[in-house]
């Protein structure tokens, strides 16, 4: 094989962010907006990187200069995944051989979809394809978690899971724990803020601002261990109304932790107000997207007030497959 397309799924977080940094656990769900990689294997020792989308256009390098230096943001997903798969497999590229990917993505970088950590988990699944078969969706984890602690310095690893995996999953730190739930019916919808929250800034923002409070913030954390363990019960009794109450319940925790905004909250409410079970932020917060589960005759009422409060509802499917 001489060359290789693969594909990963953003993904969502339902509920447990922040927790899930700190040892607690989450669940996510994967969506259908899709980034892809074409991955090719070059005649000489060369890495070949082709993102139009962040702004790389056919930057090229000597692969034993892979990771050196100051990448561009754009770049240091793809390399420094490409790198550490060099590291942890030094003779899987045959000498004198190089490699070049081009991306290419269906969503917006500044959804907060995850397509930084989707372009890892692909750039490793491609190496995989092409260089060494016998990697695990496990190793394939691993080896993407890494790239992510070396690039963010902090992250659960949760977006990972989702774009390799798929479908929704009740995930714990660091890959400890990860079990697919059977999901029959998510009416969700996504309500985009237009604002771009850098998830590593806002992590560190909460640390500090309970640095001398750190008792009400192990409390925070154990509730919100508890609405997941009751979402995922909720998931399997195929409870709606639950489902959306422990989202209200979760946006509670996390409003104390200091992630909302004003434009979240507003798009919050007004979801509830026209009918929703319940809505929340998903993800760090600081803006990204807000989340609500309505039922069917009450979607497009949700839909409007999430418009009216400033928001744009992204139509996108979730529980979506995995990284093939
Ligand atoms: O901002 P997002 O959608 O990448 O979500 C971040 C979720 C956190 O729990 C805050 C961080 C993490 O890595 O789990």
């Amino acid at each position: 094989m001489n060359n290789t397309t693969i594909s990963s799924p953003g993904k969502l977080m339902l509920f447990g962010e922040h927790a899930v940094v700190y040892g607690k656990p989450c669940i996510v769900t994967a969506v259908d907006q899709r980034l892809t990689i074409h991955a090719s294997i070059l005649d000489e020792p060369i890495f070949k990187l082709h993102a139009p989308d962040v702004e790389i256009n056919n930057s090229s390098k000597l692969l034993t200069h892979i990771g050196e230096g100051d990448l561009p943001n754009g770049a240091k997903f793809v390399e420094i995944a490409a790198k550490n798969f060099i590291e942890k497999y030094p003779h899987a590229i045959p000498e004198k051989k190089g490699i070049s990917f081009e991306t290419e993505t269906q969503f917006k970088s500044t959804f907060g979809f995850g397509s930084s950590s989707a372009s890892a988990v692909c750039t490793i699944k491609a190496l995989s394809e092409l260089f060494n078969p016998e990697m695990t969706e496990k190793d394939i984890f691993d080896l993407a978690y890494k790239t992510v602690l070396d690039i963010q310095g902090v992250g659960s690893g949760f977006d990972l899971a989702a774009a390799i995996y798929g479908r929704t999953l009740y995930f714990l730190t660091g890959g400890k724990k990860i079990e697919s739930l059977i999901i029959k019916k998510l009416p969700l919808i996504i309500g985009y803020t237009g604002i771009k929250a850098d998830t590593a800034t806002i992590v560190k923002e909460v640390k500090v601002r309970f640095e001398n409070k750190q008792t009400e913030l192990n409390q925070i954390y154990d509730s919100i261990e508890k609405i997941v363990e009751q979402g995922k019960q909720a998931f399997q009794d195929n409870d709606l109304k639950k489902l959306g109450e422990l989202m209200n319940q979760n946006q509670t925790l996390l409003e104390q932790l200091g992630v909302s905004t004003n434009k979240l909250s507003s798009m919050i409410n007004a979801s509830r107000n026209a009918g929703a079970y319940g809505a929340k932020l998903s993800g760090a917060g600081g803006g990204d997207c807000m989340i609500a589960l309505a039922p069917e005759n009450k979607r497009s009422q949700v839909e409007k007030a999430i418009e009216n409060a400033g928001g744009k509802v992204l139509k996108v499917e979730v529980n979506a497959k995995g990284v093939n």
